[in-house]
């Protein structure tokens, strides 16, 4: 899934006007699944951020990029991230994250699961499958879509699959839920689904951003369905009606949470 071109202006005005003090914060962008930092478009979209918002930015990459967006476990590439932040004397004072589809998840776990990482101050999530989706994304073709596809025809809730295959991380099928809250490695965790996994601190972290910015793409193919983008998702064990994010996560959500629609 190529990078998607976003109205940056509407960020910038997000980044300079709705947060002041973020003018000297820096940000980190987090790209999405099947894209990889040294690629023309997410390259170009931090850059155009960084000079339009006078901030200075940073793509950071998981290991390869685009094989590992794909192929290795969000659990395993939040690490990645987090131990990268950590070094980034740039980010000791705080930092916002710019998230960008699957991004989004690791952005949050880096959030909630990152011990001794430097703070995280605002977060502006595009697109981000937050409260799950319930279809895999397309990969395309080429080879290693070959081996993408056939992990997804797999059982995606194997322990084979979630560890070799990133948005098994996040797949919920509203007719196996049972299955997704037993099997599925990363998204229960870091949505506090497990109910005697729940951590309070996950939860306090989050509640600790200063703004919290979501933004849905009306027209999503991607995510099913898109309102996930906002916490927004089925109800178990069904398809239908899509549940306002209140009902979700976001209850008790103390700072701003802005939800935009573009
Ligand atoms: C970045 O800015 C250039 C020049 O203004 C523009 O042509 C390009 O489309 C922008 N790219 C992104 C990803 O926003
Ligand atoms: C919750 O998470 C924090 C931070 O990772 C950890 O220190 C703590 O031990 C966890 N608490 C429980 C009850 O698992």
């Amino acid at each position: 899934m190529a990078f998607r071109s976003v109205p940056i202006s509407f960020i910038t005005v997000l980044l300079l006007f709705f947060f002041p003090v973020s003018r000297s914060i820096p940000f980190i962008v987090l790209h999405g699944i099947g894209d990889q930092c040294s690629n023309q478009g997410v390259k170009q979209f931090t850059e155009n951020l960084s000079s339009f918002s006078g901030s200075k930015g940073y793509c950071i990459e998981v290991g390869d990029g685009t094989w590992d967006s794909w192929f290795k476990p969000l659990e395993e590439q939040t690490e990645i991230v987090c131990e990268k932040v950590k070094k980034m004397k740039e980010l000791s004072e705080g930092y916002n994250i710019v998230g960008l589809s699957q991004g989004n998840l690791i952005g949050r776990g880096v959030v909630e699961f990152c011990e001794g990482g430097p703070p995280v101050k605002n977060f502006v999530s595009l697109g981000g499958p937050h409260a799950g989706t319930a279809s895999v994304p397309l990969c395309g073709s080429g080879i290693f879509c070959i081996i993408a596809n056939n992990l997804i025809k797999a059982e995606v809730y194997s322990d084979y699959v979630q560890d070799h295959l990133a948005p098994s991380g996040y797949l919920k099928f509203p007719n196996d839920i049972p299955k997704y809250l037993e099997k599925c490695k990363f998204l229960p965790k870091l949505n506090n689904e497990l109910p005697d996994k729940r951590n309070s601190t996950y939860k306090e972290r989050f509640s600790c951003l200063q703004n919290l910015v979501l933004i849905m793409f009306k027209d999503d193919k991607v995510l099913i369905p898109k309102e996930t983008a906002w916490f927004g998702y089925y109800p178990d064990g069904a398809f239908s009606p899509v549940l306002p994010p209140q009902k979700m996560m976001l209850e008790g959500f103390t700072s701003s949470v802005w939800q935009e629609v573009i």
